[in-house]
């Protein structure tokens, strides 16, 4: 799918001479019909004589969160649509940028099929609203014979008042990249198991990163048995397409730390001989959403420049249940030696990512981030939208509040001392499992913890719910790979690229 071009303008969305006029309405107690107009919509107004509001009221806006209302413009202005969409309730610091990167994804969206539209959003939030434009045309269409209407194919961004044309221009770079980089994750999330699986994830991940300038590696199966995977190899025992660890590096510019990213790359998750129910096991494609999000990150990172050192090790497997599948009763032998007995053969993402941990912590990072969609207790706990952030506590806490700035969403989460007793094995160092349901999200963070090197600053991010939409598209999300915590690790690099 081709994603909508964004120029910045001058000109003032009055006189464009564009499609459609994108302006946002804000709910208002102190208005009539409980409905205002958001800033940036003025000089519309005015074109209007002052009645935009009212005539938008007697055609239902409500300034609503994700409402869009279209009317047309009579001639009043050059562009035939005025396109009102709703912000929700502000408070007096005006909008959030979250609000205006989900009000912007809504009116992209509406927008389809469209040719130009030029949207005021931006005069509020420049980088939201190139976010949210870029992130709401998002269509996944690889796999349909009638692809629908196209995504719009131009949006003029109105520069906000304040600022340089300097600042503006790189504000709509890195925004754009950072857009792109969610879009690369969301495509691989998307693309079925069966031509996404471990070689040709490998190769199409070899591919993006050797273009974007990283130094790639790929430790094929024999590798991996040289090596002594233990974990990858195990898992990937049962199925006929054999495992890979994809290793990728970056040295920016006078590195500020050095900074390793782990993420899981489950390619299809049956749960192996632990095979898990039929019901909506076809979601389980989506079970390598946290590697996407590291092989898109680690493109991004190249393309901003980030002065910072970054390895990505990036495991991937299918977990299927064949005659050469592992069973429950293994014992794994772990890449660094540690020994693992398995008791559940669908706890397969903490094994693969245990390895990847270990040899990634060989680089000796200052930090570790690894993404997974790692259990189904992520869902239980904090819901479909809300990743569990854990690890070592300061950086737990910083990831999870700049998980939050970035409108993601994410809450720390604790690894209670308790829980690793309950993974004592009766003749491994370590078994794969608790014998109980109790804070399996939290049990799944502390196996994890295990394979830490000491003095390493590590957060682990559970992305099982928010990696992917299984209902319908809303604000700026998709249905199917949402391309979180891609704009999450993003920021959080950013952070430490800027403060150490
Ligand atoms: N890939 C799943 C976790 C998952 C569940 C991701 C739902 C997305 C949506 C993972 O490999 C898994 O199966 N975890 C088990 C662990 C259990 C056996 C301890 C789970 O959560 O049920
Ligand atoms: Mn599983
Ligand atoms: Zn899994």
């Amino acid at each position: 799918m081709t994603a909508p071009k964004l120029s910045l303008t001058t000109t003032t969305a009055d006189e464009a001479t564009v499609d459609a006029v994108i302006i946002a309405t804000v709910q208002s107690d102190s208005d009539p019909g409980g409905v205002a107009l958001a800033p940036g919509s003025e000089r519309v107004d005015t074109a209007f004589d002052g009645a935009l509001a009212g005539i938008l009221r007697t055609v239902g806006a409500t300034g609503k969160q994700d409402e869009v209302v279209k009317i047309p413009s009579m001639g009043k202005i050059p562009a035939g649509l005025v396109v009102a969409v709703g912000l929700g309730r502000t408070t007096g610091d005006g909008p959030t940028a979250e609000q205006v990167r989900r009000a912007s994804g809504v009116a992209a969206r509406s927008l389809a099929g469209t040719r130009r539209a030029v949207t005021t959003l931006s005069t509020v939030d420049l980088h939201a609203a190139v976010e949210g434009t870029l992130l709401g045309a998002y269509r996944f269409t690889e796999y349909r014979s009638e692809k629908g209407d196209a995504p719009i194919e131009r949006v003029d961004v109105v520069a906000p008042a304040d600022g340089s044309p300097k600042d503006h221009r790189a504000t709509l770079k890195a925004a754009t990249a950072i857009a792109e980089a969610v879009c690369t994750a969301r495509d691989f999330v998307n693309t079925p198991p069966n031509d996404l699986y471990p070689a040709s994830f490998a190769d199409r991940a070899a591919a993006l990163a050797s273009d974007a300038g990283l130094d790639v590696e790929i430790l094929d199966e024999k590798a991996l048995r040289k090596g002594g995977y233990g974990g990858v190899l195990g898992v990937g025992m049962g199925s006929a397409r054999p495992p890979r660890i994809v290793r990728l590096s970056y040295k920016g510019p006078k590195p500020k730390a050095k900074v390793a990213l782990v993420g899981k790359g489950i390619t299809f998750d049956t749960g192996g001989i632990s095979i898990k129910p039929a019901a909506t096991m076809d979601e389980m494609t989506s079970d390598m959403s946290g590697a996407a999000a590291v092989v898109a990150v680690m493109v991004l990172a190249a393309k901003l420049k980030y002065p910072l050192s970054l390895t990505a090790t990036v495991p991937m497997a299918e977990n299927m249940p064949s005659g050469s599948a592992y069973r429950p009763g293994d014992v794994l032998t772990m890449y660094g030696g540690k020994t693992v007995e398995v008791l559940n053969t669908d706890a397969e993402g903490r094994l693969i990512l245990a390895d990847a941990m270990v040899r990634a912590c060989e680089d000796g990072p200052d930090y570790l981030i690894d993404i997974a969609t790692l259990t189904g207790a992520q869902l239980v706990a904090l819901g479909r939208r809300t990743s569990g952030i854990m690890g070592t506590d300061e950086f737990r806490d910083r990831t999870a509040e700049i998980a939050r700035a970035t409108g993601e969403g994410g809450w720390p989460m604790p690894l209670p001392d308790e829980l690793r007793g309950d993974l004592d094995s009766k003749l491994a160092d370590i078994a794969n499992v608790t014998g109980h349901r109790w804070g399996g999200m939290l049990a799944a963070g502390i196996f994890l913890r295990e394979f830490v090197a000491k003095d390493v600053a590590w957060v682990h991010i559970d992305i099982a719910g928010p990696a992917f939409n299984v209902g319908g598209p809303w604000g700026y999300t998709a249905k199917g790979g949402t391309g979180i915590p891609v704009r999450t690790v993003a920021a959080l690099l950013a952070d430490i690229a800027e403060k150490g």
